[in-house]
């Protein structure tokens, strides 16, 4: 089995609208692309986990109507400008404004100019490009407004991250060696240069209009307030996986400077409502954490996490209540599936030390006690951490349809 870049965030790079931001957990166009493919014109999709909304940009790109929800209230932000269809003016507007922002830095410097409040910051900015960077950031308040506005700001947090020493070669951001990113010139000229040429990347990715339509709700998907019900007939996502990967702790810098986050104890709040979040006080709440009782006594996944407990009492809580949120969701989820809808779940398995969690076989079971038939699991990628880790589609349907709906079939995910 290969790694399949093709099925991976790498994929999108190139890819218009999905190349802006990168998230390391996000999927390939490629394989929501693949999977659209084999359902019929005119889904009504809902994505539970919508992350940077490849599955709501995908489903619109192709003439279908979406409803993405995610906990991440940056994240809506995002897919929402993504998803977006821009007018000739409001692109012409983009690229003058961007050109405008940047003759204006030279002389905006100000002693005080505000600067976003996360913690160590001269870690992730040098002094010289912070000064370049709030400058910038300051220009695109007094310079555009509404859509406009929020297409500067991706542009923004594209070269924000450029310009950072923050590195991606793990599955979590990390910091390079200082060492590796001194410079010993100016780069404000190529600070600026790079954030008119995104703004114009930006605009010619969206002179090509959508023709479906994406709805974006900030909602938790254990409850999916504002979901239709009966209305869905496909669902494409990949949830958070039970790793300890944290989106707030990923998506820090980019939260912080546009205003999504003031301090930590917020960040801390925010991934405690996320499912799988621990970071901050989220770590301390898991700990304290009672299970509901979902899983009956005999269930097979207690046996999973008193192997967890003997190495980490915390992590074994972790898991446990993983699935339960999970629980919660496809509770939530099936009364919004029109009947014969079909359901594709990206999962990854997690080991915790010597314990592999079979994570995709507890989905296929607990998307069975909820309800949905014809559940099958397609291996599809090795992943490049540990040896034992993979990625899977954890395919079903609802309704009383005796055959397997051909959307299910595995050649899809082929490379
Ligand atoms: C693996 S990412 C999705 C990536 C997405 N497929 C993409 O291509 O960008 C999982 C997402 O689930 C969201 N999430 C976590 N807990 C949630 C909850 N309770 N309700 C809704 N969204 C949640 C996270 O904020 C994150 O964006």
């Amino acid at each position: 089995m290969k790694q399949r870049a093709d099925l991976t965030f790498k994929h999108n790079r190139n890819a218009g609208r999905h190349g802006w931001l990168r998230l390391t957990p996000a999927y390939s166009v490629k394989l929501v692309t693949g999977i659209l493919a084999g359902l019929h014109p005119k889904q009504c999709v809902i994505e539970p986990f919508s992350g940077t909304g490849t599955t709501p940009v995908v489903a619109a790109e192709q003439g279908h109507e979406c409803d993405a929800f995610d906990i991440n209230p940056f994240l809506i932000w995002l897919a929402e400008a993504k998803a977006r269809n821009y007018s000739a003016e409001e692109r012409a507007e983009l690229s003058n404004a961007a050109r405008e922002i940047a003759r204006n830095v030279p002389g905006q410097h100000r002693e005080n100019q505000w600067l976003p409040p996360i913690s160590t910051i001269d870690r992730w900015w040098s002094a010289s490009h912070l000064k370049t960077l709030a400058a910038i950031y300051a220009g695109i308040g007094k310079q555009a407004s509404g859509p406009v506005a929020d297409l500067l700001k991706i542009a923004f947090c594209r070269i924000l991250i450029d310009w950072s020493n923050a590195a991606f070669n793990h599955q979590s951001m990390s910091f390079k060696d200082p060492a590796s990113h001194r410079r010993s010139f100016d780069d404000e000229p190529a600070i600026l240069e790079d954030f008119v040429s995104w703004s114009d990347r930006i605009s010619a990715d969206v002179a090509v209009p959508l023709p479906g339509r994406a709805r974006f709700l900030h909602s938790d998907s254990r409850t999916l307030d504002g979901a239709r019900n009966r209305a869905y007939t496909a669902l494409i996502t990949s949830p958070p996986y039970p790793n300890r990967m944290s989106y707030v702790r990923e998506l820090r810098p980019y939260m912080y400077w546009l205003g999504f986050l003031s301090d930590g104890r917020a960040a801390g709040e925010l991934d405690w409502q996320a499912i799988g979040g621990t970071w901050g006080c989220a770590t301390s709440r898991v700990g304290t954490w009672t299970p509901n009782g979902l899983f009956e006594r005999t269930h097979p996944i207690h046996k999973t996490l008193s192997q967890i407990a003997r190495r980490s009492e915390l992590l074994a809580n972790y898991v446990h209540k993983y699935f339960e949120d999970m629980i919660g969701h496809f509770d939530a989820l099936v009364p919004t599936l029109a009947d014969g809808a079909q359901v594709f779940y990206v999962v990854g398995n997690s080991k915790f030390y010597d314990t592999t969690l079979a994570v995709e076989e507890l989905y296929a079971e607990l998307m069975k006690r909820a309800g949905l038939r014809h559940v099958a699991i397609h291996k599809i990628r090795k992943r490049n951490s540990k040896k034992e880790l993979y990625e899977f589609v954890v395919a079903g349907a609802r309704g009383t349809a005796r055959r397997r709906p051909p959307g299910l079939s595995r050649h899809l995910y082929r490379g």
